[in-house]
This record gives C-alpha cells, sequence and structure tokens, in this order.
C-alpha cells in the first residue's frame, strides 16, 4: 500500500485514489470548498518530493493552474490520484495550500517554527498574493470548464453529498481544532447514500463507512421493551435520554467508534 506524506504526517493510501479523499478520511488540513468538484482551488496542494506517485494533469487543472504555478509543482488534491511508481521513487510528499499559508502566518509573526529558514510575514503576504492573482487568472478557463464538464445545477450547488461534506469538515475541524464536531447518530444519517464500498475523490468513501459503523451499532443494539412494532409516530416522537436506542454514535477521525450515552 503506497504511503503518503501530507504536512508531514505519513498515512497509508489506495492505488487510485485520490490526493483530497486521502486528505479527508484523515482529518488533514485542507481546503475543498466546492466538494472536490474542481471549482474552487482551495484544495491546492504543494508536491514537494515523489510527483511520480501522482497521476499527470487533467482538463481541470490545465484550466485553473498557470504554467508557472505547475512548474512550481502545485497540483489540486481533488483532481489528482496515486498512481503506481518505479521502485526508488520517494513516497509522495506534499503541504497543502491551506497549511502551508498556515505556517508561513504562525512563522512570520514568531509564534511557531516550521523549518531550519522561517518564513516572514512577507513571505506570508506574497503567497496570498501570488495565489490570489493566479486564481483571478485562471477563474475565466476554470469556471468555464467547470460549467461544461458538471452542467449548470451542480455548477452552482456541488453539494450533491452534503453530509459527506459536512462530516467531513467536522473530522478536520476535529483533529486541527481538538473539538469533537461530526458526532453522528443512526437516525441522523439520510438513507440516500450509494453504499458500494470504494474511495472517490470527494470523500464519499469515508462518510459511508461511518454510516454502515453507526448503522450496524443500531441493528446490535436491542429494542427498549415494548418498542416492536412501534407506530409511526413514535419514530419521530422524541425518545428518552436513557433509552438505549438512543445512545450516541461517535466516530473519531481515525474511525474508531465508541459510545457515548
Ligand atoms: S475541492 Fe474545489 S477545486 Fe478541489
Amino acid at each position: 500500500m503506497p504511503k503518503v506524506i501530507i504536512n508531514d504526517e505519513e498515512f497509508e493510501a489506495n492505488e487510485g485514489e485520490g490526493l483530497l479523499n486521502i486528505a479527508r478520511r484523515n482529518g488533514v488540513h485542507i481546503g475543498f470548498a466546492c466538494n472536490g468538484n474542481g471549482l474552487c482551488t482551495t484544495c491546492e496542494c504543494k508536491v514537494l518530493e515523489g510527483k511520480e506517485r501522482l497521476s499527470s494533469y487533467n482538463e481541470v487543472e490545465n484550466a485553473w493552474l498557470p504554467v508557472s504555478r505547475k512548474e512550481a509543482g502545485y497540483r489540486l488534491g481533488c483532481q489528482t490520484f496515486v498512481v503506481p511508481a518505479g521502485a526508488g521513487t520517494p513516497p509522495l510528499k506534499v503541504i497543502t495550500r491551506a497549511e502551508l499559508v498556515r505556517r508561513q502566518f504562525l512563522e512570520g509573526l514568531g509564534l511557531a517554527k516550521f523549518s531550519d529558514s522561517p518564513s516572514t510575514l512577507g513571505d506570508f503576504v506574497g503567497t496570498i498574493l501570488k495565489t490570489t492573482l493566479d486564481h483571478v487568472i485562471g477563474a475565466p478557463t476554470g469556471m468555464a470548464n467547470g460549467l461544461t464538464r458538471l452542467g449548470i445545477v451542480t455548477f452552482l450547488f456541488p453539494f450533491n453529498d452534503m453530509n459527506g461534506f459536512l462530516n467531513d469538515t467536522g473530522q478536520v475541524l476535529n483533529k486541527q481544532l481538538g473539538t469533537n464536531f461530526g458526532t453522528l447518530t443512526p437516525d441522523s444519517i439520510p438513507e440516500n447514500t450509494n453504499s458500494e464500498e470504494k474511495p472517490d475523490s470527494t470523500g464519499g468513501w469515508f462518510f459511508r463507512r461511518r454510516k454502515a459503523a453507526a448503522q450496524a451499532s443500531a441493528e446490535s443494539t436491542p429494542p427498549p421493551s415494548g418498542s416492536v412494532a412501534a407506530p409511526a409516530a413514535e419514530k419521530t416522537a422524541p425518545r428518552p435520554a436513557s433509552s438505549e436506542g438512543n445512545e450516541k454514535v461517535n466516530i473519531s477521525p481515525l474511525g474508531k467508534r465508541r459510545r457515548e450515552k
């Protein structure tokens, strides 16, 4: 199984898996404002080593990224995938744009040190300006590409997997801020997601896996006495806090499940 180092943390990846998906299912500090649809560039990463382990630039990246940015090793995490590489190829090592900017900001203020030659506030401002300028330059072709590729409905509302988006956002916040967003109960998870377990670039695989875990927990929990063949109204009525069936299933960023009563 290939290893991928994102923001100095090592993760296992599946061949063919999207870089954004690897980051999302591990709660990595990365942006995905358009939910992996190639419309925002907030998932941009800079490849530091092992670029041969990633798929070639595709039409979406070519539309968004100026040549200078591609030459500097930038990729869109939602558009690039792990591919087999020859023996001796170094592991893939990337830093996300979100993390790069965060580090430059903290180093510029003297609040943290991430490298031997810490960034200055000038580096931070320069990165923000260059990124913004390149985004503006790439926007006409990037947006035109997105509209053609996705159609008007998805282009205007790219959150076909809203629950996956919110949950993965919660996982990122949990990991980065030490919070506990994203607590799920079996009833809170809708039925409209595909149960097929395969990785995709939008993080839906992670969401589906957690949904399956929550459902398995609900099925293994005996119903409270007298709740057999409950009338439809009972489903919507609030259950007592002490009810076993009202347990919350909390899935941590590492996929471990624990229960809270
Ligand atoms: S998540 Fe928006 S372009 Fe990749």
